[in-house]
C-alpha cells in the first residue's frame, strides 16, 4: 500500500478515507467493506444508515479510537495512524474525550478543563463563561452536572470539547440528539450550525433522517459496510424519483398483488408508496400499468420524496433496481 505524500493531499478536504475495511470476531464478520469518503472543509456532513451499518465504527476509525484492517484515512490533513496525536489535537469527539465530572458544576468542569489545557486562572474563567453563554448554560452554570437534563448534558459535553484553544476544526458527533426532546434537539441543531458557521467541519451520525435533511450539506448513506449513496439531500431524493405516488387500494388482494412494486407499505390502510418523478405523464402511465381495469386503486396522492424514501429504497434487500 502506498502512503499518500503530505504535499499530495487534497488541502480542501477535512476528511478523506480510502478503502477502509474492518472485521470483528471469530469467525470474522466484515463490518466495513471498503469505505471511501471525501468530506470538504467547513459544513455539516451526515452519515446515515440502519442499526449496525458501521457508522460508529467509521467514526471511531476516523477519530483514531480504532484502527482499520486496511485502507487509509486522513483527518485535518493528518494520517489517522501515522499522525494520531496530530489528529487528536485537531478533532473533538462528543462524549468521549470530554470527561465531565458529575459532582462538579458545569462552570467548574469547564474551568478545570481549561486549566488542564494550560490556561491561566483568569483565562480559564473567561473561556468557561464564554462557552456557558454560547451553549445556553449560563443559568445552570452553578448546578452540579449530575442535575443536568440530557440536552444540557450534551451541550456541556460539546462545550468541554471546545475548551482548548484554538478550537478543533473537525467535530465527530455520533448520534448527538438521540433521545432528546424536540426543543433540546433544536438547540443542539443551533449549536451544530454555529460550529459550521465558524468554519468547522462536522461529521454527524443520526437516526433522524429529518435531522440530516435540515442540517447536512451532504449525506452519505451507509448500508452493510458500504456507502450506498452520497450527495445532497436533494440529489439523494432525486435518486428515488424525487416524488412518491401513494395509492390507497380497494382490497387486500389488490394490495398484496402490488406490494412488491412499492417502497412504502401500510397494510392497515391498504396504502402503498411508489417512487415517481411526479410528472402527470409518469403518474398516468403508472396508474394505467398498475391498474389497467380501474378497479384496484381507490385514491392516490403525489408528494415530494423524503429522506425516509431514499433510506428505505437504498437499504432494502431489494434495492438493486433503484
Ligand atoms: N468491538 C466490537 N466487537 C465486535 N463487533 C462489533 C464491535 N463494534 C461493532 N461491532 C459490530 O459491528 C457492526 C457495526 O457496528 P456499528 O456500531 O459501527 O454500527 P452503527 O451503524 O453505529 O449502528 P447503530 O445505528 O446501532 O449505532 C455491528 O454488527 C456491531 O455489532
Ligand atoms: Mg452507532
Amino acid at each position: 500500500m502506498t502512503v499518500p505524500h503530505h504535499s499530495g493531499e487534497d488541502a480542501t478536504a477535512a476528511i478523506e478515507a480510502y478503502g477502509l475495511t474492518k472485521s470483528y470476531g471469530k469467525p470474522a464478520v466484515r463490518v466495513l467493506d471498503g469505505i471511501d469518503l471525501r468530506i470538504a472543509r467547513g459544513g455539516v456532513f451526515s452519515l446515515l444508515g440502519p442499526n449496525g451499518a458501521g457508522k460508529t465504527t467509521t467514526v471511531r476509525i476516523l477519530a483514531t479510537l480504532t484502527e482499520a484492517d486496511s485502507g487509509t484515512a486522513r483527518v485535518a490533513g493528518y494520517d489517522v495512524v501515522a499522525d494520531r496525536s496530530a489528529v487528536r489535537r485537531s478533532i473533538s469527539l462528543t462524549g468521549q474525550f470530554a470527561a465531565v465530572d458529575e459532582v462538579q458544576t458545569g462552570e467548574e468542569n469547564l474551568r478545570m478543563m481549561a486549566r488542564l489545557t494550560g490556561a491561566s486562572r483568569s483565562a480559564a474563567r473567561r473561556r468557561a463563561d464564554e462557552l456557558l453563554e454560547r451553549f445556553d448554560l449560563t443559568a445552570a452554570a452553578r448546578r452540579p452536572a449530575a442535575t443536568y437534563s440530557g440536552g444540557m448534558r450534551r451541550r456541556l459535553d460539546l462545550a468541554a470539547g471546545l475548551v482548548g484553544s484554538p478550537e478543533p476544526g473537525v467535530f465527530f458527533l455520533d448520534e448527538p440528539t438521540t433521545g432528546l426532546d424536540p426543543r433540546s434537539r433544536q438547540q443542539l441543531w443551533e449549536v451544530v450550525r454555529d460550529l459550521a458557521g465558524r468554519g468547522a467541519t462536522v461529521l454527524l451520525t443520526t437516526q433522524y433522517l429529518e435531522e440530516a435533511d435540515r442540517l447536512a450539506d451532504r449525506i452519505a448513506l451507509l448500508n452493510k459496510g458500504r456507502i450506498a449513496a452520497e450527495g445532497t439531500a436533494a440529489e439523494l431524493k432525486a435518486r428515488v424519483g424525487g416524488h412518491r405516488l401513494d395509492l390507497v387500494l380497494t382490497s387486500r388482494a389488490a394490495y398484496l398483488r402490488l406490494a412488491g412494486r412499492a417502497l412504502h407499505h401500510s397494510p392497515g390502510t391498504l396504502t402503498l408508496g411508489i417512487p415517481t418523478d411526479g410528472s402527470a405523464a409518469q403518474v398516468r402511465a403508472l396508474l394505467d400499468e398498475i391498474d389497467p381495469t380501474g378497479e384496484a386503486v381507490e385514491r392516490f396522492t403525489v408528494h415530494g420524496a423524503t429522506l425516509d424514501d431514499v433510506f428505505l429504497a437504498l437499504t432494502s434487500e431489494a434495492s438493486a433496481h433503484v
